[in-house]
């Protein structure tokens, strides 16, 4: 079985969104094609997906000097756990879906902020 992993990163309702119109559209078209195929999706802004922020450098700089996961505060386990899950999920998937606006000549933050989740040196590169 194939895992489609679609990645939503534009804040707005698809009827006033080009790009997850089109997603829309091409959803719908390959699932008609895919049948068997598992779609997952993560809408980045409905989730609020988080920065690489504080608790999860502390986190990893933390078990790089040697402490386990058990030594870490309860908020930097939980965004810890929150990050693995989410370079896991981006393995486990077969084929990546990614829909967002361009904003500047760049990608919106959120979306820059889940590259950074599942660009994980000896896990995905
Ligand atoms: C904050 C902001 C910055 C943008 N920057 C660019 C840009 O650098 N280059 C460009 O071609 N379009 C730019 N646009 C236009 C969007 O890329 C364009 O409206 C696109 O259709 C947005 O996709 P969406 O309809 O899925 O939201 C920008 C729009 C916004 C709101």
């Amino acid at each position: 079985m194939t895992t489609v992993l679609v990645i939503k990163a534009n804040p707005k309702p698809t009827s006033a969104s080009h790009s997850l119109t089109v997603l829309e559209h091409f959803l719908t078209s390959y699932l008609q094609l895919h049948t068997n195929d598992t779609v997952v999706v993560r809408d980045l802004y409905a989730e609020k997906f988080p920065d690489f922020d504080r608790d999860l450098v502390t986190a990893q700089r933390a078990l790089s000097a040697g402490k386990t996961f058990a030594d870490l505060p309860d908020a930097q386990q939980t965004r810890l756990t929150q990050f693995r899950q989410t370079t896991q999920q981006f393995i486990d998937a077969d084929k990546v879906i990614i829909a967002n606006p361009l904003w500047n000549l760049m990608i919106p933050g959120k979306l820059k902020a889940w590259f950074d989740t599942v660009c994980v040196e000896g896990q995905t590169f």
